[in-house]
């Protein structure tokens, strides 16, 4: 599998650790920045936006992305169209996530777990597969919504 990382400084040590990690998986993985972990002006939304970019240009098949929290690139992530990117702490929501959302990009808080929890994270959310079935319509259930609102602010 292609999978697009991005981070700002806050992930950037676990990116990496993660990039060899899931690449010795036999992952091709790609960085789509930050790549200066001592430039801490950097701004979340970039990172999550350019990663999430490169996923609904099928550019890489999924993506990985992190920030102090996971919290603020994942918000990024998911405003561009396609993307179901979720944030998680620990593998029972990584299962799910894939299982019955289909999320197509993890979200990891390099402030909130470790190294050794992201991997198994990371490893859970790369070898569960979608259930498909029911789970199908609900998660097209999603995309509608998307669809519904294209193009329209609330402010
Ligand atoms: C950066 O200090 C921090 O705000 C960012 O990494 C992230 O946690 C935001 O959600």
């Amino acid at each position: 599998m292609k999978i697009a990382f991005a981070s700002d400084h806050a992930g950037i040590e676990m990116k990496l650790v993660l990039m060899e990690y899931l690449k010795g998986m036999g992952h091709e993985c790609v960085d789509y920045g930050n790549y200066d972990p001592d430039d801490r002006d950097d701004d979340y939304p970039v990172y999550g936006r350019k990663a999430a970019e490169a996923v609904m240009r099928k550019e890489a098949d999924r993506g990985v992305i992190i920030c102090g929290t996971g919290v603020g690139i994942s918000l990024a992530a998911n405003k561009v169209p396609g993307i179901r990117a979720v944030v998680c702490s620990e593998p029972y929501s990584a299962r799910m996530a894939r299982a019955h959302n289909n999320a197509n990009m993890l979200a990891l808080g390099a402030r909130v777990i470790g190294r050794e929890l992201a991997k198994m994270i990371a490893e859970t959310f790369f070898t569960t597969e979608f259930e498909g079935g029911r789970h199908e319509r609900r998660v097209e259930m999603i995309s509608e919504i998307e669809n519904d609102y294209r193009g329209l602010s609330i402010d």
